[in-house]
């Protein structure tokens, strides 16, 4: 496991402690107990599917491997360009079918919404995979504060358009803005996070500054990044992806090794870091996450809706 050499933990938690997760939750645990470090007492440390394979990727892995078509096609592009982003101040619209809707200032938006430390596997599309020690917070909670409405269905996500600052916007790579959306009953769910953070320190501008969705039992692509609205709808919205490709990107998008993608199989993914020649890892039905979010498909084919 590498983790980054400055992180904050490292100065309070004996090293021991971090050599795996279920030590860390209860070292923790045991600061929070003795009442040192504030802000450690505070975390909630919940790590879903802990287990097997969960080995951090590396805060440099996870900053310079990036997909952020705003800022260029290439792996590298976002790390290279994504600095000269503004993300600060920052508004969110927040509209359709809730019943304080209005453009907030993110700061008063989350104001009181303590972050907590949620260490996701991250599966891209692509067949690529990692795992990423996010900070943020449940998606319910925002939605709850702006109060859903009970027509709403659905939940649809805007990226920030500024192609004086986003140089990928300059080219019709994708239809602008980049678009994403999830079923209520998905947005509501303990697992959906807004990830202002990683290790612990502010989400880095190539990952989503300042602040991206994150929906770790589907494709990465789902976790769309620099958000600046959020609508409720009674409709599926219209999905970046699916409306490039919808032949081979579905509004659902849940990982699952069964369903291949037409041009390359999804039964097994390449974990950065692992090395060109290393094996590759077989891919978990919800990326690992099937016994928090099985049941919002039952019944469903999920060939159908992939
Ligand atoms: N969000 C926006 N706005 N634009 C993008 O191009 N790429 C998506 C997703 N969110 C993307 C986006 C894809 S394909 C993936 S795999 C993840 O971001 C990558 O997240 P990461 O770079 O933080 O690993």
């Amino acid at each position: 496991m590498r983790f980054k050499p400055d992180m904050k933990w490292s100065d309070v938690t004996p090293k021991a402690d971090f050599l795996n997760r279920r030590q860390l939750i209860s070292g923790a645990a045991a600061l929070a107990a003795g009442g040192v470090a504030g802000q450690i007492a505070a975390r909630e440390a919940w790590h879903p599917a802990d287990g097997e394979g969960l080995e951090l990727n590396s805060f440099e892995d996870i900053s310079n491997y990036n997909n952020f078509y705003e800022f260029g096609t290439g792996k590298g592009d976002p790390a290279q360009y994504a600095g000269a982003l503004t993300t600060k101040p920052w508004t969110v619209k927040i509209d359709g079918m809730v019943d304080r809707p209005g453009d907030y200032d993110l700061d008063d938006l989350l104001s009181g919404i303590a972050t907590e430390e949620r260490i996701y596997r991250f599966r891209c599309v692509e067949a690529w995979s990692m795992v990423i020690p996010w900070t943020g917070f449940e998606l319910n909670r925002v939605l709850d504060r702006v109060g859903v409405q009970p027509s709403a269905r659905y939940v649809a996500f805007e990226t920030l358009v500024r192609p004086e600052e986003m140089i990928g916007q300059r080219r019709n790579t994708l239809d602008w803005p980049y678009r994403e959306g999830l079923r209520l009953d998905e947005a509501m769910n303990p697992l959906t996070i807004i990830a202002t953070g990683l290790y612990d320190e502010p989400l880095p501008n190539q990952n989503g500054a300042p602040l991206r969705l994150v929906v770790p039992w589907k494709y990465g692509f789902k976790s769309i990044k620099s958000i600046v609205r959020i609508t409720l709808t009674e409709d599926e919205p219209p999905t970046s992806w699916n409306m490039q490709n919808p032949g081979e990107y579905g509004f659902y998008s849940n990982v699952n090794p069964e369903v291949d993608h037409p041009r390359w199989s999804q039964a097994t993914e390449r974990r950065i870091g692992d090395g060109l020649f290393a094996r590759r890892r077989p891919t978990l039905m919800f990326n690992g996450y099937g016994d928090y979010v099985g049941d919002l498909y039952a019944g469903m084919d999920l060939a159908e809706f992939y």
